[in-house]
Order: structure tokens, then C-alpha cells, then sequence
């Protein structure tokens, strides 16, 4: 019999930022990664629209025997992950979300920039988080349209793009959450924005050991010492999507 696979979904290639940390503590899984890039950007769609997308990404997961999921989108996490679990609730689903706390934990001093969506930094669940562990020296910032400039994998457009509007935080600010799953593949890049020698905080190293705890807990861990499988598919059915995917896999820096 086939080891089951666990499922990972973003918008578009950013949440590949995750499965590289996932890969790093569960390099014999196989995973299906759904990229919804015909439907990218989440991050200015209604609530409605993204439960609805995940929800239909997370069936096409299930009828492919999916044994977990992975939400490797802020924007869907913060906005769908409770739906999710309360409609799957026999397959645990992981969700990110902005490393708000890692702040707290290990910076509670520095001045702290929260990059995301507007999805993502209007939702409630991201307001709780926010107010929990507010260090008061925290400015959000919504990025519209960002996630979609890196989607689509121009260097100029992206640097233009930062330098505009890092351009008030530049030399002012110490630590960047990266509330995006696709802003890690440009973190230089905002580096040179801000002018800074900046801390960044990102939860998809935590999100790879938790799932491994979950797993281990239920039981799903697959024993076997054979290499896992990556099966990518992308809603547009763009082959260039593929291709810079499975680049972006072989390496660590992207761009
Ligand atoms: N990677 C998604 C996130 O983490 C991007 C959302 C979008 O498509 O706007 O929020």
C-alpha cells in the first residue's frame, strides 16, 4: 500500500517557505503541495471567498487520502483554519500564523514591524494574537498586493515595490514578522529596505516540529526509511509555476 501524504496548501508558491522547514524534520513524508494561483491573492478577498476556496482545496486534499493538512497561508489560516477543524475534525490541520509571539518570547524590547495581508492583519484571530503579546512598540503594516509581485517573481517590480513603502520604517525598526508565507523568499530584499541589521521572525520552523509532535501523538509518523514524494499542483496549470517550484525546493535562498 501507498504511505499516505500530507497535504500543504497556499495561495500560490510562498508556502513553499513552510514545506522547506517540514522537510527539514520530516524528510521521508510525501506531500501533495496545492498551490491556488488562479485565485491568488487571498489577501483582498472576502471571508466568504477564502473559506470557501479552502474548503474546496482541503476536499481535494482528503479524497487523495491525506492523512494531515498543512495551511501554509496566513491569510487562510487566520481566516479559515477554525472552520476547517470544525468540519474535518477526524485529520489534524496545522495552520501558520504570524510569529507574533516570537517577539514576545525572545525581543520584547525592539521595535517591531508586522508584515502581512490585509486578510490576514484584519482578522480576528490575528487581533488576538496581537493584543496578547502587543509590545506596544508594534506597527502593522498591510502589504497589499506584495504576496502577488512575489508570486509572480519579478526582481525590479519587488524591489521597487519594498523600497516605497519600507521607506518610513527605514533605519527605525528592529524586528520584521514575516506575516506572509511568501515574504521569506524576499527577506533580503527587505533587509535593504529598511537599511537595518533587522531580526526576522517567522513560525514556519515552529509549524514543522509541531506537526511532527502531532503526528508522533496520533500515530501517522510514516516509520520507513525511504525519501518522501512531492507531488506539486498549481490551479492555473501554469508548467513555469512547476518549475519554479521545484527550483526554489533544491535551493535556500530564492530570487
Ligand atoms: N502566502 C499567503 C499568506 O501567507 C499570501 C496570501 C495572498 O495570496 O494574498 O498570507
Amino acid at each position: 500500500m501507498q504511505e499516505k501524504s500530507i497535504g500543504i496548501f497556499d495561495s500560490g508558491i510562498g508556502g513553499i517557505t513552510v514545506l522547506q522547514e517540514i522537510i527539514k524534520v520530516l524528510p521521508n513524508e510525501n506531500y501533495i503541495y496545492y498551490s491556488d494561483s488562479k485565485n491568488n491573492p487571498y489577501g483582498d478577498k472576502t471571508k466568504e471567498e477564502i473559506v470557501k476556496r479552502c474548503e474546496e482545496i482541503c476536499k481535494f486534499l482528503l479524497d487523495r487520502q491525506c492523512k494531515a493538512i498543512v495551511i501554509a497561508c496566513n491569510t487562510a489560516s487566520s481566516i479559515a483554519a477554525n472552520y476547517l477543524r470544525e468540519k474535518y475534525k477526524n485529520v489534524p490541520i496545522i495552520a501558520i500564523e504570524p510569529a507574533y509571539k516570537m517577539v514576545y518570547d525572545y525581543a520584547y524590547d525592539g521595535k517591531t514591524l508586522v508584515m502581512a495581508t490585509k486578510g490576514t492583519i484584519e482578522s480576528e484571530r490575528f487581533n488576538i494574537l496581537y493584543h496578547k503579546y502587543n509590545n506596544h512598540k508594534t506597527e502593522l503594516l498591510e502589504c497589499v498586493g506584495l504576496a502577488n509581485i512575489i508570486e509572480e517573481g519579478n526582481a525590479n517590480t519587488i524591489k521597487d515595490y519594498l523600497e516605497k513603502n519600507l521607506e518610513k520604517y527605514r533605519g527605525k525598526i528592529d524586528n520584521v514578522v514575516l506575516g506572509c508565507t511568501h515574504y521569506p523568499l524576499v527577506q533580503k530584499e527587505i533587509g535593504q529596505a529598511l537599511g537595518n541589521n533587522i531580526k526576522f521572525f517567522n513560525g514556519a520552523n515552529r509549524l514543522a516540529i509541531h506537526l511532527k509532535n502531532v503526528l508522533e501523538k496520533q500515530d501517522l509518523i510514516y516509520k520507513g526509511k525511504v525519501k518522501g514524494k512531492i507531488i506539486f499542483i498549481d490551479s492555473s496549470r501554469k508548467k513555469e509555476k512547476e518549475e519554479r517550484f521545484f527550483k526554489f525546493l533544491s535551493r535556500s535562498e530564492i530570487l
